[in-house]
């Protein structure tokens, strides 16, 4: 088994989808979406010119907001890469960028101490091999469907590039291979058969041991991918708790939309990650830089809002995962080690109670500004004439303020009593 451990403490990563699908600014998938004809959609590549391509301020935003490892398309279903590869010139060094995007993008990450993961698209729409499908952006062009196609070209086509990618930029933590689709009404659909997955698991193992492999070759690889939804349990694999990573967009787009402007609130952006570390998961959150090579002033804005909040609560993320204790509705406990973390996602009026907590909890304050919160016993917050149930001699209660802390979602530190 891999070593997860530094991937399952980071618990948080950028995504990044960027391409010449970043010039149509209508979302990565625009070439099928439209039916556009592969040689008319090539002629982006002539218009690829990234001129305030930044990724050292990219990598400063994104570890401002507490991420630690990044995943960015090397080459999406498009076939465009972002690497100088010499099996196509469908590329970023053939286009007017002219450099390698991928070499400057890892060199600014890496140094600025973040991960480095490549996510590698198993579609691809621009290669002359790869069998038109159901998904492919010629699927009603019956000329394109009849021509024989060798999907062994293809694959070595592919183990070409993983080596590539996996050879020449140093030690890369992560492959993220997209995506595997033979299921059921769609024809044409491909899988670990058509891609010879167990080939290329081991090709990548093989080139850089201790790298993570995601499991959407169709195959077990080392984590998980639940795709813009958050799990209602920790996942398990036969009983198993697994390693998992949430991925989600901020807008419902990968790539650049100019035009959507349906972006998720900060206090859900930060409810999705609590609720994934809560559930032992990770959350790899989506940018999709403009043709420019600039990341959009909403993205900016919100991996700021993050920033704002991981900067007062990465405790309770960072290296923290699910607890045996449960949490009241509407809130999520983390744990790590022996201090419990309570995050609201309501604000309460003046109490919150925790079942069989009494006598468990030696002191608890806000993560934020480390101010104390009241403890009580026996359910002794209830002063009425009421009879709660829900209160008993093991109920712990917690004395909070009626005013909600101004942070995106409070944190109570609780510092559990050893054992
Ligand atoms: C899907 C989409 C793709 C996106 C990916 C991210 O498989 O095809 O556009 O890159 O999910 O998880």
């Amino acid at each position: 088994m891999t070593d997860t451990t530094w991937f399952t403490d980071a618990r948080f990563g950028l995504f990044v989808h960027w391409g010449l699908h970043s010039l149509a600014a209508r979302h990565e998938w625009v070439q099928k979406h439209e039916a556009i004809p592969t040689e008319e959609y090539g002629r982006y590549l002539e218009y690829f010119d990234p001129d305030l391509f930044d990724p050292v301020a990219w990598a400063e935003t994104a570890w401002q907001a507490g991420m630690r490892y990044t995943v960015i398309t090397t080459k999406h279903h498009e076939g465009f890469c972002l690497w100088d590869s010499d099996l196509t010139d469908f590329k970023a060094t053939s286009a007017p960028a002219s450099r390698d995007l991928l070499a400057e993008f890892t060199d600014a990450f890496r140094a600025r101490g973040f991960k480095i993961g490549f996510y590698y698209s198993l579609i691809d729409w621009r290669h002359p091999e790869f069998p038109v499908d159901q998904y492919h952006p010629h699927s009603e062009d019956e000329l394109a469907k009849a021509e024989p196609r060798d999907m062994g070209k293809y694959v070595e086509y592919m183990n070409g590039q993983v080596t590539e990618l996996l050879t020449r930029y140093g030690q890369i933590d992560i492959i993220w291979f997209d995506y595997s689709y033979n299921r059921p009404g769609v024809w044409g659909g491909k899988g670990p058969d058509d891609w010879e997955s167990e080939n290329l698991l081991k090709l990548a193992r093989d080139l850089q041991p201790g790298i993570l492999v995601n499991n959407r070759l169709g195959i077990p690889g080392d984590f998980a991918t639940p795709e813009q939804f958050q799990p209602s349990n920790p996942p398990t694999q036969d009983g198993e708790p697994i390693v998992w990573e949430a991925c989600h967009t901020l807008n419902g787009s990968w790539g650049y939309d100019r035009d959507n402007h349906r972006f998720k609130s900060p206090d859900l952006l930060a409810r999705m990650l609590i609720d994934s570390v809560a559930k032992n998961g990770n959350v790899l959150l989506n940018v999709g830089p403009n043709g420019r090579g600039e990341l959009e002033p909403t993205a900016v804005e919100r991996l700021s809002a993050l920033a704002g909040w991981m900067r007062l609560h990465e405790r309770s993320i960072r290296g923290a995962g699910a607890s045996d204790f449960q949490a009241p509705t509407d809130m999520r406990f983390t744990q790590r080690g022996n201090r419990l973390y309570l995050h609201l996602y309501t604000w309460p009026l003046k109490h919150v109670h925790l079942q069989d907590m009494a006598g468990k909890v030696a002191y608890a304050q806000f993560l934020h500004d480390a101010s104390e919160v009241g403890l009580k016993w026996h359910g002794g917050a209830v002063h009425s004439q009421l009879e709660d149930s829900s209160i008993t001699e093991d109920t712990l209660t917690l004395i909070v303020p009626e005013q909600k802390p101004d942070v995106l979602v409070p944190v109570i530190e609780l510092f559990l009593e050893e054992a």
